[in-house]
Order: structure tokens, then sequence, then C-alpha cells
């Protein structure tokens, strides 16, 4: 029997996971997937519950499950908490991607064609729709190396940016495999003009590819790359990038698709269970605070990562592709919650576009 955690976390979190699991309840009967789940605090919540943002009991459940389904954590409460290191961000979503060996981030930038107007790119530049992943490395780099912290009594601070050849072996195989997938075209974005660790990065990647030798492999600088994906962003497919690049242009190309609201995202780790590979799935979009409570948060990048929870961790494609059609339908009936509808037209609450994929499914 399949065992999901399910952690909703912090503002929106909680309402958008609610209408996620009405569809993975629905999933589960439909295609006869026998899903049992767990829920369990995180975020400022466990904090206030317990004192840390990610209790103990929390991380042995996630260690339990075969997947681990995140609605968002942090929010105004706990922005001074002290030490900072218990703030939610940090003291929850560092340590789980740490502790659960969650290396391997992928974002999926899909834009529906529905969507195409709520795009900050002109129609010209994104017609035809886009269709880039985003492989970002999840647990080295600078969030991670060692030494960081203060010195000089507060006034010198310290972040180092650290990679070790088999940290980037890993992730360098998760793009090309993904790009074998896909139109085996893969772009490996790094500062190779500048940092030593990128230099390392483009070497590895370029050892790793004599491994693919299908995949058609290209380098780019990351602010070209930034550049690039406003410019022309239909010249890319999969993306491999280090932890901080990877963290910046994923926010930039969400944005290409029109809302952060529909940002998915695996974040994938080292651990086989009995139906796949272990991973933790979430909305890119955060909690939200601004509209917390209102019944208006977009619940369609949590039903993305359900999806993409069911191809990855349970190894069932079908019921994967019957969310993603459903929620692609929904759209193209012309359904929106607010932060995807045009200025002015009339939009749909959490409650109502969420009956509506369950409607279809
Ligand atoms: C993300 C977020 C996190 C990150 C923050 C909240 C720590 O921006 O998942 O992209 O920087 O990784
Ligand atoms: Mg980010």
């Amino acid at each position: 029997m399949p065992r999901i955690a399910v952690l909703p976390g912090d503002g929106i979190g909680p309402e958008i996971v609610r209408e996620a699991l009405r569809v993975l309840e629905t999933l589960s009967s439909r295609f006869q997937l026998d899903l049992t789940w767990e829920e369990a605090l995180v975020g400022g919540v466990a904090y206030d519950a317990t004192g840390h943002p990610l209790p103990p009991s929390t991380l042995a459940l996630c260690k339990e499950s075969d997947a681990t389904l995140l609605g968002a954590v942090g929010g105004p409460k706990w922005d001074n908490v002290q030490p900072s290191s218990l703030r939610p961000e940090v003291g929850a979503l560092l340590p789980l991607r740490k502790e659960l060996e969650l290396f391997a981030n992928l974002r999926p930038v899909t834009l529906f064609p529905a969507l195409a107007s709520a795009s900050s790119l002109r129609a010209d530049i994104i017609s035809g729709g886009l269709d880039i992943l985003v492989v970002r490395e999840l647990t080295g780099g600078m969030y991670f190396g060692q030494p960081k912290g203060r010195e000089d009594g507060g006034n010198r601070a310290i972040d180092t940016c650290v990679y070790t050849r088999p940290e980037i072996e890993r992730i360098a195989r998760v793009g090309f495999e993904a790009a074998g997938k896909r139109s085996k075209r893969l772009c490996s974005v790094d500062k190779a003009n500048v940092l030593e660790t990128s230099r390392l990065w483009r070497e590895v990647v370029i050892d790793v590819a004599k491994e693919y030798p299908d995949i058609e492999l290209s380098h780019m600088l990351v602010d070209n790359c930034a550049m690039q994906l406003v410019r022309n962003p239909k010249q890319f497919d999969v993306i491999v990038t280090e932890n901080m690049f990877g963290d910046i242009l994923s926010d930039e190309a969400a944005m290409l698709t029109g809302s952060l609201g529909m940002l998915s995202s695996a974040s994938l780790g080292t651990r086989q269970t009995a139906y796949g590979t272990f991973g933790l799935y979430e909305p890119a979009h955060g909690s939200a605070p601004d509209i917390v409570g209102k019944g208006i948060a977009n619940p369609l990048a949590t039903f993305l990562s359900v999806s993409l929870l069911l191809r990855y961790s349970l190894g069932q494609p079908e019921a994967a592709s019957a969310l993603e059609s459903a929620v692609a339908e929904v759209l193209s009936e012309g359904l929106r919650t607010a932060d995807i509808a045009p200025a002015g037209s009339p939009s749909v609450g959490t409650r109502a576009i969420s009956d509506a994929v369950l409607a279809k499914l």
C-alpha cells in the first residue's frame, strides 16, 4: 500500500492541500491505487506547536513514506524568529532536502495554451506554447557550503559555494535522462567564466555526456540564460544547473507561464521505494500570506505536483496523465482563479476550480 506523508504547512498550504487530498481520493478509487496518507506539522505551525519547524516525528514520517506532499512554509509571523536557523524556510525546507537527500529538483515550466494571455511575454514569442524542464541541483552549492556565518562582530558575512564531482555527476545524469525522454537536447547552465565550482561543473557535465552520445549538450552562462529565457524561451528544452542558479532561473521561467500559481515541482531523492523513487512534491508559489483564508488560492500547481508524485514516486503514469488532462480541460473551458484571470474578468475560488477538476476525473 503506497504511503504518502502530507505536510500542509503554513499560509495557503492547508487550503490547497485539502483540495489535493480530494483529488488523490478520487484518483485512488478510479485507478485502484489503494493510497494511504498521514498528515504532519511542518513550518511555522510546527514551530508554534513544538518549538521547531521540522519536528523529528515529521521527518521520521517522511522517511517511512513513499512520497511526501508539501503545501508551503513560512509567513510574516515567523520572519523574525530567532535564531534565524529556526525560521521555517531555513529550519524546515533546507533540512528536509538535506536529510531526505533530495538532490534533484524538477520544475516543469509548461504554458497551457489557454493561459497564453497571462504570460508576461508577447504572444509572438510564446505562440505554440512552452514546455521547458528546469533540473536544479538541490543539496549543494551556496545553500549548504561551509563555512557559513558571520565574523567581525557580525560585520563580515560568509557563504561558501562547494561542489564535488559525484554531486555534479548525479544531477547531470538526471538532466541527460530527462532530455533522453524529451527532445534529446540538454543545456547546462553555469558561470564558468568566473566561478571555480562552475568550471568543475562544466568539466563533469562534459564527462557524463560521454555516457549519453545521443543527447545534444550545450553550455550557457547563467546571465545569458536569464536573458535568453525572456528573449527566446522556445530554444530551451531541458536546463540543468546548480542550486542557486536554478532557484533564480526557475522563478523567471515560471513567470513566462503567466503565474507562479501554476508551477509544480518534484524533488527526487536517492531512495528507491517499492513503486519508484522517493520524492517530495510541492507547488513552487509559497505560502502567499496576502490571500490566506480568502478561499481564492490557486490549487492547480499542487494538483500538478500530485501528478508528478504519481508519475515519479508511485509509478502511476495513467493517473498522472488523467489529472494533467483534467487541469488542462478546466483551463480551456475558461475557468480561472484570480491569479491567472485577465484583469477585470471574472474568477472562481479554490473550491470551485477544484470541483471542476474533480468532475473531469
Ligand atoms: C524555492 C524557494 C526556497 C529556495 C526558499 C524558500 C528556501 O525559493 O524552493 O525555490 O531558495 O530553494
Ligand atoms: Mg525559489
